[in-house]
């Protein structure tokens, strides 16, 4: 999704080592992770704007700027763009420049009402050279600016946003204001970074992280006028408003690749720190569970009926093996909804229904959409989330952070078993609280997800063995899945993970469901991942996953069985077999999933693709 940067440093400050394009391009590099597909930048140097702009990746927009350099400036903006409104080509690419040429703006989401506006320009005598939204919303800011605002940006992008519907972070430039970028945010990302005389904007702090720790987090419906020496924020209305300053804590080294050959090897890598900093902190000196974060009243929690877990993509998988958890241990009701599902079937919502959402970004629109849907019928909203100050926890009524740290890769690794690890604390957490386990169950739980860090590193360790199998499949053109139980969402994410990073076709079923039609599927050759249930858990779950693999190995499949160590039973029927350490039925999904990662990145590497960012993917998907 769109990333945006801002700097603003002191005039004349020629001692600093570096100028606003260093500072913006840095900014939009560390920002790539987003997904994106065309960039551009503008400085203010002189009295005049001065842009470039490339779809494509960065890279093109550096080989454009070295053939046309721009004049030095303290004062920039840049913004890698995802499309939404008009392909992805150089004139729609941001920023866009209207004005004469003195007013750049660069947009990071959807404007809603673009068309009326544009009629209403149009009619105005205004010409417009892309077909993107966000061309409106800057011919809007001039209008106002050059009229009802008297040339003052800051009152011009209130104004204009006051007239704009949608979800929208703009960042404005003039040439008139060689000293400040004023910046308006209504549910899209924008964070403001602190320097010494100089400061910055960011979409999230990786904008700016090389720059400085020290972070203000602005509200919803806000504008910001940034100088080289401070920051004011007023709501839309003009009135003042204070944002909130928090110091970042991932260095720039953790959103590194750290020596792997990708993003995604390394956060495969970071697994066992991130289940195991998930743990940390949330027991008491009695070795109680105590979350708190959950600041919901515990008469209410004890009053719930039903939980919805909400969420798309690798986090709804995270959400569905969490079911089998939940329901087990607190014995509630518990549904599994993808987010943009959710809010259209009218779902039977009330003060008794806990909704738990779950994102690594929290700042996916579809799943914020359905947290606000659920709050207006009266449920309470506790959001599992990987990345502070984000939106869907600022809106929820508690949130759970999973501390995997910076995910940059799109497909998501680190933050599913994170996910995991948090939905299970908060299940633990309301079976202790309504009293559904005994104090020494959940503290065996807890001990078992303690050993968990150690056991991924060993599945981690015996990597060689699945990357192998990777690049010898890398010329299959299908891959099914199949899984039974908490193993029935591993097998879905293991097909996900193909599907986003090695474009080929893959498959999860419910092992159960394979005779009901997915074996017609089956014919000599067909890779088939089966992931078995522990023998040690309830033995007709087990032994139903041996008889499918004998039933799909008899048609001609190459079986390539995930099970727990010492479970001799699948050896017979196994072209290949992957051991993970043994574990209670509930946590086999920590380890279970990993293999599938691994196996997915080395395919997707042996056929030479870049598995950190995937064509058509977005990290964050910030539009519903
Ligand atoms: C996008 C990403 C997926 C991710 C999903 C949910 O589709 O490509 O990898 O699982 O969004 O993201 P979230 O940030 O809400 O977990």
């Amino acid at each position: 999704m769109c990333g945006i940067v801002g700097y603003v440093g002191q005039p004349g400050a020629v001692d600093r080592e570096y100028y606003a394009l260093d500072v913006v391009l840095e900014g939009l590099r560390r920002l790539e992770y987003r997904g994106y597909d065309s960039a551009g930048v503008a400085v203010v140097a002189e009295g005049a704007v001065e842009h470039r702009k490339k779809a494509g990746k960065v890279a093109a927009l550096d080989a454009e700027l070295e053939a046309s350099p721009l004049p030095h400036s303290i004062l920039g903006i840049g913004h890698t763009r995802w499309a939404t409104h008009g392909g992805p080509t150089d004139p729609n690419a941001h920023p866009h420049v209207v004005d004469n040429g003195r007013l750049a703006v660069v947009h990071n989401g959807i404007i809603e009402n673009f068309s009326e506006l544009r009629s209403e320009l149009s009619q105005k005598g205004y010409n417009f050279v892309s077909d993107t939204d966000t061309e409106v919303a800057a011919t809007l800011l001039a209008d106002h600016y050059n009229k009802d605002a008297a040339r003052d940006l800051t009152v011009a992008m209130r104004l204009t946003s006051q007239r704009l519907e949608g979800a929208f972070t703009l960042l404005a430039v003039h040439a008139d204001h060689e000293d400040r970028i004023v910046a308006a945010r209504r549910n899209s990302p924008l964070v403001i970074g602190l320097g010494e005389h100089e400061n910055f904007l960011g979409s999230d702090v990786s904008g700016f992280i090389d720059y400085t720790k020290q972070a203000v987090e602005m509200g919803n419906d806000q504008i910001v006028t940034i100088t080289a020496e401070g920051y004011e924020i007023t709501d839309f209305e003009g009135n003042r408003a204070e944002g909130r300053p928090f110091e970042v804590k991932w260095d720039a080294a953790a959103a590194e690749k750290g020596g792997f050959s990708s993003f995604m090897d390394k956060e495969i890598h970071d697994q066992p720190a991130a289940v195991r900093d998930t743990l940390l902190g949330r027991l008491d000196e009695k070795g109680r569970l105590s979350l708190d974060e959950v600041h919901i009243d515990e008469s209410v929690l004890r009053s719930v009926d039903k939980i919805v877990v909400i969420a798309c993509g690798t986090a709804a998988y995270a959400g569905q093996v969490a079911r089998y958890a939940i329901e087990h241990w607190c014995r509630i009701p518990t549904e599994v909804e993808l987010a943009h599902e959710f809010r259209y079937r009218d779902p039977i919502v009330n003060e008794k229904t806990l909704v738990v959402a779950l994102s690594q970004s929290g700042e996916t629109m579809d799943t914020l959409m359905a947290i606000r849907h659920a709050r207006e019928q009266g449920a309470k909203v506790v959001a599992i989330c990987n990345t502070n100050g984000s939106s869907i926890p600022r809106e929820s009524d508690a949130s759970l952070y999973t501390h995997a740290g910076p995910e940059i890769a799109v497909a998501s690794t680190k933050a599913f078993l994170a996910q995991i690890t948090a939905a299970y604390l908060l299940g633990l957490y309301l079976a202790q609280l309504r009293g559904n386990m005994y104090a020494d169950e959940i503290a065996d739980v807890l001990d078992e997800l303690q050993k968990m860090p150690e056991k991924i590193q060993e599945v981690i360790d015996a990597e060689e063995q699945v990357k192998k199998l990777g690049t010898d499949m890398s010329t299959s053109s299908s891959v099914l899945f199949l899984g039974r139980h908490v193993g029935f969402p591993v097998a879905l994410e293991g097909a996900l993970k193909l599907k986003e990073i090695a474009y080929i076709h893959a498959e999860g079923f419910a092992a159960g469901e394979l005779k009901h039609g997915p074996i017609a599927l089956i014919e000599e050759g067909q890779p088939v991942f089966v992931i078995v249930p522990s023998p040690r858990g309830r033995d007709s779950l087990h032994s139903k996953v041996v008889s499918n693999i004998q039933e799909i190995r008899a048609r001609g499949a190459i079986t390539i069985v995930i099970a727990e160590e010492g479970d001799e039973s699948v050896k017979d029927y196994a072209n290949h077999v992957i051991t993970v350490p043994q574990a209670p039925t509930l946590l086999q999904p920590l380890l279970a999933t990993v293999p599938l990662q691994v196996f997915a990145c080395a395919l997707a590497g042996a056929k030479g693709y870049d598995v950190d960012q995937p064509r058509n993917l977005a990290k964050s998907v910030t539009v519903e």
